[in-house]
Formats: C-alpha cells, sequence, structure tokens
C-alpha cells in the first residue's frame, strides 16, 4: 500500500507532470514572471469555469479576503460578522483593518455559520457577513443573502476551501460558491482543492465598479501609472503559479469528484455507528467539494482515537482544535462561553482523515477498518 497522507501532491503531480513542467517551461523561457500572459489565460479561465464577471489574482487568500474587505471601503469599528469555528485568516483580516469581528456560533450538521447566530448579531453598526464555506461544503448563500439584503449588508464569501463546489438555490438554479455575495476570495494554497505550488489567490466579483477598485487596491492603489489614489498592497499571483493553476483547472471537476467518490466510500463504512458522525452525502454532493473529510466522535475517546490511528501510520488532524473566541488574540469580554455550544462540542469532537485526490480503495479500506477497529 502507498504511504498514507493527508494530502498527497506527488502522487498527483506524478499524473500531470509533463503539462505542468512545460506550463512552468514556458515562463521561463519567456521571462514573464510578473503579470505575464499566463496569468491573465488563468484569470480569464477562472471567470469561465466559475460563471463569474471579474476574477483579481493575488498572493494568497489571506489578502484576498484583506482586499476584498478594503474594496468595500469599511471604516474601522464596523462590525464584520464570522464564524467561530474557522482558520483564522477569515478573523485575522477582519482585526487587522480595525473593523470590529463578531464571532458567532455555527451550525452542527454541516459546521458552517449559524443563521440564527448571524440575525441575533446584527446590530446598527454591523456593515458585513462574512461565511465561511468550511471544508468544502457550501454554506447556505440563498438564506445568508436573504438576511444581508433585509439589513443591508455586504457579503463577503470565504472560499479559500470550496472552490468548485455550487450552491443550491430554492428555485433550482445553482452557481458557485465564491460568486454569490458582493465579493468571494479563494486561496490556491498548495493542499486547497485548487492548489498551486507555493502560494496563490484570487478575489471574485460580478460588480464591474469593485472590480475596478480592486485590481488598483492589488497593485499599490495605482489605476494610472505611478498615480496613487487610495492606500494599496503588492499583492500578484506569480506567473509560475499561475502556469501550475492553468495545468490544473481543467482537472478540478474530476479532482473534486474524486475526494466526492471517496468521502461517499469512507461514509459508507461509517454508517449506522453508534459513536461517529460522518458528513452527510446527499445524492449528487455538488455542494460539499470535500476539502476536508471530518467526522465527530461521540460518547468516546477523540484523541484516543487519533493515537490509534497514527499509531497504525495514518495521519490525521483536528481542524480546528480550539474555538477563535477562545484565541488570545480574538478573545473580547462581550463573548460568553454559552454563546457558542456548538464550536465548544466539535472542537472536542471533530477529527479528520486523509482526503486528496489520489486516495484509493486500499487505502480507504485501511483507514475505515482501522477506525472501526477502534471501536471494538
Ligand atoms: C477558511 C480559510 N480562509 C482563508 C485562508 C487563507 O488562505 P492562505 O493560506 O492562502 O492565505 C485559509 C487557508 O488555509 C482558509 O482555510
Amino acid at each position: 500500500m502507498r504511504k498514507l497522507q493527508m494530502v498527497d501532491l506527488k502522487s498527483q503531480y506524478d499524473k500531470i507532470k509533463t503539462t505542468v513542467d512545460a506550463s512552468i517551461q514556458e515562463v521561463l523561457e519567456t521571462t514573464t514572471y510578473i503579470n505575464g500572459p499566463k496569468v491573465h489565460e488563468f484569470q480569464k479561465s477562472l471567470e469561465d469555469y466559475l460563471g463569474v464577471k471579474h476574477v483579481i489574482p493575488c498572493a494568497n487568500g489571506t489578502d484576498a479576503l484583506q482586499i476584498a474587505m478594503m474594496g468595500l471601503d469599511l471604516k474601522p469599528g464596523d462590525e464584520v460578522i464570522t464564524a467561530d469555528f474557522t482558520f483564522a485568516a477569515t478573523v485575522e483580516v477582519i482585526a487587522l483593518l480595525q473593523l470590529t469581528p463578531v464571532l458567532v456560533d455555527v451550525d452542527m450538521v454541516n459546521m458552517n455559520i449559524s443563521l440564527d447566530g448571524i440575525r441575533k448579531a446584527i446590530t446598527p453598526k454591523t456593515k458585513a457577513i462574512v461565511p465561511v464555506h468550511l471544508f468544502g461544503r457550501a454554506a447556505n448563500m440563498e438564506a445568508i443573502m436573504q438576511i444581508a439584503n433585509e439589513h443591508n449588508l455586504y457579503v463577503i464569501e470565504d472560499n479559500a476551501q470550496a472552490i468548485g463546489a455550487n450552491c443550491r438555490f430554492s428555485d433550482g438554479t445553482k452557481k458557485k460558491a465564491g460568486t454569490i455575495g458582493h465579493v468571494g476570495a479563494t486561496s490556491f494554497f498548495p493542499s486547497k482543492n485548487l492548489g498551486c505550488y507555493g502560494d496563490g489567490g484570487a478575489i471574485f466579483t460580478n460588480d464591474d465598479a469593485l472590480a475596478h477598485t480592486i485590481r488598483g487596491i492589488v497593485n499599490h492603489g495605482m489605476y494610472l501609472r505611478y498615480h496613487h489614489d487610495v492606500v494599496g498592497v503588492n499583492s500578484r499571483l506569480d506567473s509560475i503559479q499561475a502556469a501550475v493553476l492553468n495545468a490544473k483547472l481543467p482537472l478540478l471537476d474530476s479532482y473534486n469528484a474524486a475526494r466526492q467518490n471517496a468521502a461517499r466510500k469512507y461514509s459508507t463504512a461509517f454508517e449506522g455507528h453508534q459513536n461517529i458522525v460522518a458528513p452527510t452525502i446527499c445524492a449528487i454532493c455538488d455542494c460539499h467539494v470535500f476539502h476536508q473529510y471530518t467526522l465527530r466522535i461521540i460518547d468516546a475517546d477523540r484523541n484516543a482515537l487519533m493515537d490509534h490511528l497514527q499509531s497504525k501510520g495514518i495521519p490525521c488532524a483536528i481542524y480546528y482544535p480550539i474555538p477563535l473566541h477562545s484565541q488570545k488574540a480574538y478573545a473580547d469580554i462581550r463573548y460568553q462561553e454559552e454563546d457558542f455550544p456548538v464550536t465548544n462540542q466539535l472542537v472536542q469532537e471533530v477529527i479528520s482523515l486523509p482526503m486528496h485526490t489520489e486516495l484509493d480503495d486500499e487505502q480507504i479500506k485501511f483507514i475505515t477498518d482501522s477506525v472501526l477497529e477502534f471501536f471494538n
């Protein structure tokens, strides 16, 4: 059996080596390292794939979130509501811009921001909501947009973990996660569903004026060379990363299908187990692209399960072990423990198993047998 890894980028690379190497070689031969044709080609291809008017590539997913918020011209003290159960980057940029992060609890079933939590957190100072499509599962964007519209709030989608996932609406239509709010942000960190071989990110919007503003912000606030109209940043996707992404984007749907296939096999093996709550897999399951495959372990020792798996050479991880409201950097006297019952429970129960595009049946069976063996 091939060595088990949380993410197996080498086996994936071996299959696409010829295309990726040729694409990178073109950049080297043309020396178009910054803002070269590869970046423009990627921008256009991603706009087509997502069905969004504007993709603005940038240096990483954290920058993408920050720049999206800068583009909306939020002011210090404006309140921005986001989930307590997410990677710190989401809240970090809110705090960096001197906006006020307002953390709310998540939903137990989909682990995404609680709709009730959002409604309760809205005050006259609230300016934006940042839903995170956590672990690859699209948040309920229809409901979130409805709340936002009722209260005249911006929605900034953190789509770092869910590129390619579809959000379904009650009229039967579908849109790609990240393209529904006023602006979306994603990451191309190597382990992401669409990952490059270094850092990378992008911002999405259908709003022409916002896209124009953001294109200036990523480039030192310049709209005309050496005229700096707003305070900007230097945040670029470099051409070598774009070359990798051009080679990988046509494979994104098949990569997501491979993840969904592995998730289906995992969940079938765990079905009905009294100590395991596996992610629900709907018939078409295109709202979940399984950036992570995350179980909840109930009435059993989750940490002992981790030790058991690791002793058998099976990597696993806890995303995330500490709620954001309990992190030193984001603690606030406004937060009461009883406001976060779900996040506080999830951090004790979750465990993520290996999830990537190259998992084979032998590996999946070894992992599921080893998990089940722990409870026998
Ligand atoms: C939910 C979420 N938001 C934002 C980011 C930030 O992306 P990057 O690492 O590219 O800055 C990540 C990356 O792990 C993430 O998982």
